[in-house]
């Protein structure tokens, strides 16, 4: 049966600590050789597009980069059928959306694997390098403590997903008003996901083993930055805040980052910051998920 990627847990826990092994091997299976990927993007991007072509290249594989406006999702053609044709060419189709429910749609018909390359739900492909990054420092993510700071978008909850399943616990201090939605707690809840959220980003930081967080307004909600910027501000992550987490804590962010408003130079730029590692696991989980997805197909 032909497996997606649309969030973290369309992979077992077992199934992600493999894709995790995986993208720690040098010189992987080319389960790619003459075929191609397709890379659709509805956004802007320059980790995802690079890692994913190079990953797939790393593989034996040809990817395709596509604009949204070029193809034209829903307007020059439907979602349904231009992954119907897409199908016929590429091992696999990798897509970035605004609306998650395009690549919900794109899996009911898609005859090869379907990754999520962000969507407004969701970043799992973010959170495989995320949890690489956290392994690598710790050995293992079992009893580790993720504290996110800021906005509780898509980045922060495939993580949450993603640290739930590893056996870490995900903590997260947001504004008020800009905490999860209520569809995205009953779906923690109905997976049995338990998270601790409060508005105090001192007490989510106090003891954590990693301080993680992501821009306050994301893409589309650039209109909102202003508005946005006086309430956020107390989530900054700064000097002060890193010194509540543990002494061996470290500090991540999946970039772009707005230096000195979700995080300061002295936190992206300082001694705990693993953001360039972090970035470069993007290219090596990238590899790990396609060897997963597409060995044997
Ligand atoms: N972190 C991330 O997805 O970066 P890009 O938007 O540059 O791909
Ligand atoms: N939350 C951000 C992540 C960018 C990689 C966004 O959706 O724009």
């Amino acid at each position: 049966m032909v497996r997606h990627f649309l969030e973290i847990d369309d992979l077992s826990a077992d199934e992600l600590a493999q894709v995790l092994d995986l993208a720690e091997v040098e010189h992987p299976e080319l389960s790619l050789t003459r075929r191609g990927v397709a890379l659709l993007f509805e956004k802007p991007s320059a980790r995802t597009r690079h890692s994913m072509e190079v990953a797939t290249i790393e593989l034996g594989g040809h990817p395709v980069y596509v604009r949204a406006d070029e193809v034209g999702l829903d307007e020059r053609e439907s979602v349904e059928d231009i992954i119907k044709v897409f199908a016929g060419y590429h091992a696999a189709i990798a897509a970035r959306v605004f609306e998650h429910d395009k690549l919900v749609r794109a899996s009911a018909v898609s005859s090869v694997p379907i990754v999520n390359l962000l969507s407004d739900q969701s970043h799992p492909i973010q959170t495989l390098a995320d949890l690489l990054t956290l392994r690598q420092e710790f050995g293992s993510l079992d009893g580790l403590v993720v504290s996110y700071i800021g906005d509780a978008n898509n980045v922060a909850k495939s993580l949450a997903l993603g640290v739930a399943m590893s056996g870490g616990t995900f903590r997260i201090a947001h504004p008020a008003d800009y905490g999860f939605a209520d569809e995205v707690l009953d779906e923690f809840a109905a997976k049995g996901v338990s998270i601790e959220a409060t508005t105090d980003a001192r007490e989510a930081a106090e003891g954590a083993d990693a301080l993680y967080t992501d821009a306050w307004y994301s893409m589309g909600q650039e209109a909102e930055a202003g508005h946005r910027r006086p309430i956020f501000a107390p989530y900054q992550v700064d000097e002060a805040l890193m010194g509540v987490a543990k002494p061996t804590a470290v500090f991540l962010h999946c970039l772009p980052a707005h230096r000195n408003d979700e995080a300061t130079d002295a936190v992206l730029d300082g001694p705990q910051s693993r953001i360039f590692p972090q970035a470069h696991n993007r290219l090596h989980s990238a590899r790990g998920l396609l060897s997963f997805l597409t060995a044997g197909t």
